[in-house]
């Protein structure tokens, strides 16, 4: 019995020019590079330039991840682009980025999951290639959170960095195995209940303005690991894979602290591990298409190897997904 297969045909990432160090931030805000490594990881972030936009890093990183693929930009039927730093309220920045790429057919639209936004859409785009409704897709995790954040806050301006991944993924027919590359198998989650754990005071039709991020940083921290490890079990049952045979893990990249604890909770090994966090600071939705950038990039993840993608974010929403590069 053969099952069409999302398979990751290539990725790209794009990291504006500007590095804001811990130090840098120490002399804006009462924090010290020793805290901020200590409790989180984190060493540098980039921030995007005065006029660079997320749409300006998300048309980056598609451009990269079409090379990456050896595909050609008119060969894309869906963009699927995961932010919540969106140029403008509306249209959706996959718009922006579909006409950079000068398409004009098939369909691009913004999914809004915060720091799961990538998982959300390689689930969403990976639903529609298996109903046949597009060929090849653009998954994009893009964000500009300098824009959102609170400069004053050290609680929560240490924390975060601007970014942008892309993967293109293409509906092939497999044998419906195990073995199968592309897509194996996601889970999503969310729980309205903690709405008011991280999120932004402003809106559309609550203030009229965009507002800053607010967190409860120790509450966020409290749920997390349980909430990762839950859906990685997820993926493990409906797939029979496990910490021993999957080659890479690479999940959201909020926090070292909480990466650590998930991968000793499921005993996955430290040097099965993708960790960007150090250099890139939490990109919300573009963290994890950046980790696997780095990892293939720098030669760790290679056609056929078993991958364990996971994040949890704002609202909080959370998923995981496993697939086969
Ligand atoms: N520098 C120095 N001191 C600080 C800073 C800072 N940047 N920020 C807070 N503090 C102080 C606090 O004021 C407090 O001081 P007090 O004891 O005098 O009141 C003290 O440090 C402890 O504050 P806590 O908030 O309790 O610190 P905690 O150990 O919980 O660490 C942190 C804070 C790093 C935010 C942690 O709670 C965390 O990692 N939470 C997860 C949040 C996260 O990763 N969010 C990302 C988005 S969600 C996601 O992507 C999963």
């Amino acid at each position: 019995m053969t099952a069409i297969r999302s398979v990751v045909l290539g990725c790209g990432s794009y990291l504006p020019e500007r590095i804001l160090t811990n130090a840098e931030l120490a002399s804006k805000v009462d924090t010290s590079d020793e805290w901020i490594v200590q409790r989180t990881g984190i060493k540098q972030r980039h921030i995007a330039a005065d006029g660079e936009f997320t749409s300006h890093l998300a048309i980056k990183a598609a451009q990269a991840a079409l090379a990456n693929a050896g595909v050609d930009a008119q060969s894309i039927d869906l963009i699927v682009l995961a932010t919540s730093t969106p140029d403008n309220t509306f249209p959706a920045t996959a718009v922006a980025v579909q006409n950079a790429l000068g398409i004009t057919h098939g369909a691009a639209f913004d999914l809004q999951a915060v720091c799961s936004g990538f998982i959300f859409g390689l689930t969403t785009a990976d639903s529609l290639l298996r109903t046949g409704a597009g060929k090849r897709a653009l998954v994009i995790g893009a964000e500009t959170f300098s824009r959102i954040l609170d400069w004053t806050d050290r609680g929560t301006c240490v924390l975060f960095g601007d970014g942008a991944g892309a993967v293109v993924l293409e509906a092939q027919t497999q044998p419906g195995e195990a073995s199968d590359r592309g897509v194996l198998t996601t889970h999503l989650r969310s729980d309205g209940r903690h709405k008011e754990k991280l999120f932004v005071d402003g809106g559309p039709s609550s203030t009229q303005t965009v507002g800053y991020l607010r967190m409860e940083g120790r509450e966020v921290f409290k749920h997390a690991v349980g909430m990762i490890t839950d859906v990685i079990v997820d993926a493990f049952k409906a797939t029979g894979a496990s910490a021993e045979t999957i080659d890479w893990f690479v999940p959201h990249q909020a926090n070292k602290r909480i990466i650590d604890a998930s991968a000793h909770k499921l005993h996955i090994a430290p040097q099965k591990v993708v960790l960007t966090v150090d250099l890139h600071g939490n990109t919300s939705a573009a963290s994890i298409p950046l980790a696997l950038s780095v990892a293939v990039n720098d030669g760790r993840i290679k056609k056929g190897d078993l991958v364990l993608l996971e994040a949890m974010g704002g609202g909080f929403t959370w998923g995981s997904a496993l697939v086969r590069w």
